[in-house]
């Protein structure tokens, strides 16, 4: 996968090298290039934002960098075009399901905001040449697009083949099935007076698995009835209904 991000804080992104990420970077599963937007501005104080036309407080980033940016990141006619990715409060709500969906895409271009943000012709533009997804990390407002970028990223790359080391607990996590993961333990056995639940060192893995399911369904009823309220029809089978 070819990641291009596109920011006026290019120092932000210095976390893709570490880790897991710099590590898909280094075996060639991942390649990411960062770009200062002001490369694409021309007048002596590269400046990138102006004052919003209805009034109001704060900037907002003018088109034409942005426009150049893109043309040279997703040129036109470019096949299959790339995703533009657009971090921002008033994008779709980023989920386990998004970033499978972008980690199917072989190229993304990401364009972090500062601001107010960025002037919506960039975006209608842009979407008359490739797929434009806005996307937000939650209810509230971070300064820019830049750490959202991480997020994302840190989420997709573990989903791109070969990453992780073992793919089983890509299947077994949290946000897998519509719930979440159960609590996990390891040794040694007994801590400070708290003890691994004696079902996990039973060896009957029918029980662990039934236990685990019920831990699952009795944390999400309690942090996330919104996610059990919202899981298909069939997803719940007799067991899980008489727990
Ligand atoms: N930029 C500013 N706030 C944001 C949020 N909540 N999610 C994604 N990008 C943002």
């Amino acid at each position: 996968m070819r990641v291009d991000v596109v920011s006026i804080f290019p120092e932000y992104l210095a976390p893709l090298e570490l880790s897991l990420i710099g590590r898909a970077r280094a075996t060639g599963v991942l390649d990411v290039a960062v770009h200062d937007l002001r490369t694409w501005t021309h007048d002596v104080h590269r400046t990138v934002d102006d004052t919003p036309y209805g009034g109001g407080p704060g900037m907002v980033m003018r088109p034409e960098p942005w426009g150049e940016a893109l043309d040279a990141l997703a040129p036109p006619g470019a096949e299959p075009p790339p995703r533009l990715v657009v971090p921002t409060p008033v994008g779709a709500p980023f989920t386990q399901a998004m970033a499978h969906e972008l980690a199917a895409e072989s190229r993304l271009v990401f364009a972090c905001g500062r601001y107010e943000g960025i002037d919506q012709r960039v975006l209608d533009h842009a979407a008359t040449r490739m797929p434009v997804t806005e996307v937000s990390l939650g209810d509230y407002v971070l300064f820019g697009g830049e750490v959202a970028v991480l997020v994302i990223m840190e989420a997709v790359t573990r989903l791109l083949p070969g990453v992780l080391g073992n793919v089983d607990s890509l299947a077994e996590e949290s946000h897998a099935h519509g719930l979440l993961e159960a609590p996990v333990y390891t040794k040694p056995p007994s801590w400070r007076g708290h003890e691994v639940p004696e079902i996990l060192r039973s060896g009957d893995h029918g029980r662990i698995a039934r236990w685990r399911r019920d831990q699952a369904l009795l944390r999400t009823a309690a942090r996330r009835p919104d996610m059990l309220a919202a899981l298909a029809p069939g997803e719940l089978d007799k067991k899980d209904v008489a727990t």
